[in-house]
């Protein structure tokens, strides 16, 4: 179908704003759509479809998502006026070990932190392990990481960000825990602008994850909000709390429970404070 002018106007991103993000990033090649139900289930399509083989990293975008996933079984609320896309990486393109895949998502939140920062768009942002990242202590962006298909080798690393969209119009449940750059900014911010500082960022972070893991977590531990607060966690069903340690270098989370010293690779926060 092409498009009228009319709604070539609407789309966000515009043939220069796709070139600029070939240009000047680690992007191999970009799947740009209006609409899609999640860019991370198209990323996993196009991980299995033969004839992308060897391109990577693809980038995957759209306007608006219907059926935007989060975490376990959480929706990803997004609107008008916010960023949505995966990034699909290829072992055989990355070099990047495999034992360092799951500190790809660490990486692309800390990405997300330089990018606000370097945009002067909100005052420190930090990281709530495992993926959150937050300003003002409100949700500003989230990060699915996912395996594609059975064999192991590609990864696909969904960001959300909020960006103009308003938090006064997101789920009333949401509301007080999330708020939009455009929101800590006296100026618009602009899209392409943040796309394209996250993504050279996210190029960066696994040059040092690939380089220099330890500086990584350094900076991991710097940002990490949870280090010394009392945190609820939940891991299959069981709830343990305890104070946060900080975080390892695989990326695990460290908390010093009444029955010792535990380390998780995954869970929920339900609480800190
Ligand atoms: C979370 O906070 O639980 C993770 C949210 C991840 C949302 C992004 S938006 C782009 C990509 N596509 C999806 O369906 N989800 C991720």
């Amino acid at each position: 179908m092409t498009l009228s002018d009319e709604d070539r106007a609407k789309r966000k991103f515009s043939p220069s704003d796709i070139d600029r993000i070939l240009t000047t990033t680690f992007i191999h090649a970009v799947d740009y759509y209006e609409t899609l139900p999640s860019t991370n289930t198209r990323a996993i399509e196009l991980a299995t479809e033969e004839q992308n083989e060897g391109k990577s990293p693809i980038l995957v975008i759209a306007d608006s998502q219907t059926a935007g996933r989060g975490r376990g079984l959480n929706r990803w609320w997004s609107s008008p006026g916010s960023l949505a896309f995966s990034v699909l990486f290829r072992s055989e393109t990355v070099q990047l070990p495999l034992k360092h895949w799951p500190q790809l998502s660490l990486a692309a939140g800390l990405a997300v932190c330089d990018a606000i920062e370097l945009l002067n768009c909100g005052p420190q942002p930090s990281l709530k392990w495992p993926n959150d990242v937050l300003v003002k202590g409100r949700k500003v962006s989230g990060i699915l990481a996912e395996v594609a298909g059975k064999q192991p080798g590609n990864l696909i690393v969904g960001i959300g960000v909020n960006v103009n969209n308003k938090s006064a119009t997101a789920p009333p449940e949401l509301r007080s825990n999330v708020i939009a750059l455009g929101e800590l900014s006296p100026n618009q911010v602009n899209l392409v602008d943040v796309l394209v500082a996250i993504l050279q960022r996210f190029d960066a972070r696994v040059h040092w994850l690939r380089s220099d893991p330890d500086a990584l977590h350094s900076e991991w531990s710097k940002r990490c909000i949870l280090t010394g607060k009392t945190v609820e966690i939940e891991v299959h069903s069981r709830r343990m709390v305890g104070v946060c340690e900080g975080i390892d270098r695989d990326g695990a989370l460290l908390l010093r429970t009444p029955s010792g010293h535990e380390r998780f690779l995954s869970g929920t926060i339900l609480s800190y404070d």
